[in-house]
């Protein structure tokens, strides 16, 4: 799986966005060890406070199917056509929410923030230093 491909997962799942509020569509695409491939998109709500990320629904589905370990690596697209172009970093509770699932395993995966003309590419470690997970409770 080439960062492309991984790209286009993400981008795919947008289009199955439910973002009649912001319409800002966002989609998701975790990548395992195993090739396996979890997409999410973001999922809005009347009472506009209840709005589930990409990302979060994208590890709330790979839990669901009993993931909790071996994530490489994390795609991320927002609409091509809002704000400056700027790649798109998940929010502080997507973090967090990575950071279990990631933490879990032992890996920390690659999150890939696609932007209009680049893709940046941060550690989620970079993303949230010193992050507070599982391993702190144990
Ligand atoms: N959103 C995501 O899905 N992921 C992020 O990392 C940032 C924001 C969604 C939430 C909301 O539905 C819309 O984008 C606008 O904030």
């Amino acid at each position: 799986m080439n960062d492309e491909k991984l790209i286009a997962a993400a981008r795919e799942a947008a289009a199955n966005a439910y973002a009649p509020y912001s319409e800002y569509e966002v989609g998701a695409a975790l990548l395992f060890d195993d090739g396996a491939v979890v997409t999410g998109s973001n999922v809005e709500n009347a009472s506009y406070g209840l709005a589930l990320c990409a990302e979060t629904n994208a590890v709330s589905k790979a839990m669901n199917d009993g993931r909790r370990a071996g994530l490489v690596a994390v795609a991320v697209v927002g609409p091509l056509d809002k704000g400056d172009g700027a790649p798109i970093t998940p929010c502080g509770r997507c973090r967090q929410v990575l950071n279990e699932i990631a933490q879990l395993g032992g890996t920390d995966p690659e999150i890939l923030c696609v932007g209009n003309d680049e893709v940046r590419r941060v550690k989620l470690s970079e993303l949230l230093p010193h992050a507070f997970g599982p391993a702190n409770l144990t």
